[in-house]
């Protein structure tokens, strides 16, 4: 652990815009009562939440525009180290109208920037530059316009030589392309499982010939999160559901993320696998607990990891 470093990629940032209103209503004009900007990205919210933890991780992406120098001030007041690729077009804004009376909301989301090849070639180039043995690289969300599919598995390519270890966390083609590439960890959720495997993940069962399709492609770990359901964690050699207790929930959005982050957290002080499915369970709950986005308390978490229920099969 000494001397290793945590590396979050968040290819798609976003800042995510909330404005509260007392009512919506269309055709005039609404008065905002409260602004609240907050820094969007699934690798920022491993970030996060590895900071939380007190584990220190260094966040790199691409930003573009004065958009993204208050994404990227904002990550620093933060207290989380970033070192990004600047792109020509700016970094998107997701914007949410949101009303105080009914709790109804309106959410526009914008496609983003279209990256150059040049910008994406500068990108792999810092890949290439940081690639150390020893490191946990964890590459995280969907890709923006302009990059192609196989982006992740190009760095994996670039990391895996050098003896970094990679934790993939996206969906579709770009799960699909990453997974050739072999990461030492994927984490897909159960829609992108069935997406992957082309059959639903609803039982156990399902769960476990799901992981098994990427098991089989050589990937030595797979967590596949499961929601309320909690996580399944498997290697080619054993399996551990981790169930989390009922709890109140708050927001749902990056619970993935923050499970992801307490994988990490288990994976970094070389816990056995079941330790790693309650870290990754107490995490992602404690963030579904929530309001915040990327947001757990280090004693919110081990609160929950006392309640989680691990099963081996
Ligand atoms: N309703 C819930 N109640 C308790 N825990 C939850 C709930 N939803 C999610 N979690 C916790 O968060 C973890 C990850 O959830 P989920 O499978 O929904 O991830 P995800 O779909 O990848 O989320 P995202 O991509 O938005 O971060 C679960 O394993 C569980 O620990
Ligand atoms: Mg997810």
């Amino acid at each position: 652990m000494p001397n290793s470093m945590i590396v979050t990629v968040t290819p798609n940032p976003v800042v995510d815009r909330t404005l509260t209103v007392p009512a919506i209503a269309l055709d005039t004009v609404m008065r905002a009562t409260a602004i609240r900007d907050d820094w969007g990205g699934k690798g920022f919210n491993v970030s996060r939440v590895l900071l939380a933890l007190g584990m220190e991780s260094l966040a790199l992406g691409f930003i573009g525009g004065a958009t993204g120098q208050r994404l990227a001030a904002g990550l620093a007041a933060l207290g989380i180290p970033t070192d990004f690729v600047t792109i020509a077009g700016e970094t998107r804004t997701n914007i949410v109208i949101a009303a105080a009376d009914s709790g109804h909301y309106v959410k526009v989301n914008e496609a983003g920037p279209t990256l150059q090849p040049e910008e994406i070639a500068q990108f792999l180039d810092k890949v290439r530059q940081r690639a150390r043995p020893g490191d946990t690289w964890a590459l995280c969300g969907s890709l923006p316009p302009g990059v192609p599919d196989d982006f992740y598995a190009q760095i994996i390519h670039l990391l895996k030589p050098c003896g970094a270890r990679v934790l993939l966390d996206t969906s579709g083609a770009a799960l699909r392309a990453g997974c050739e590439a072999v990461p030492f960890l994927v984490k897909p959720n159960a829609e992108e499982a069935a997406a992957f495997v082309g059959h639903p993940v609803h039982t156990r069962e399902d769960a476990l010939d799901a992981a098994h399709a990427f098991l089989e492609r050589g990937i030595a770990q797979v967590a596949l999160s499961l929601g309320a359901e909690g996580l399944l964690l498997a290697t080619r050699e054993a399996a551990v559901f981790a169930v989390p207790p009922a709890v109140p929930v708050k927001n749902v959005t990056g619970a993935g993320d923050a499970l992801l982050a307490g994988l990490i957290y288990a994976l970094e002080r070389n816990l056995p696998l079941a330790e790693q499915a309650r870290w990754g369970v107490a995490a992602g709950t404690a963030s579904a607990m929530h309001e915040g986005v990327g947001v757990v308390t280090s004693e919110g978490v081990k609160a929950v990891y006392k309640q989680v229920e691990t099963s081996e099969r």
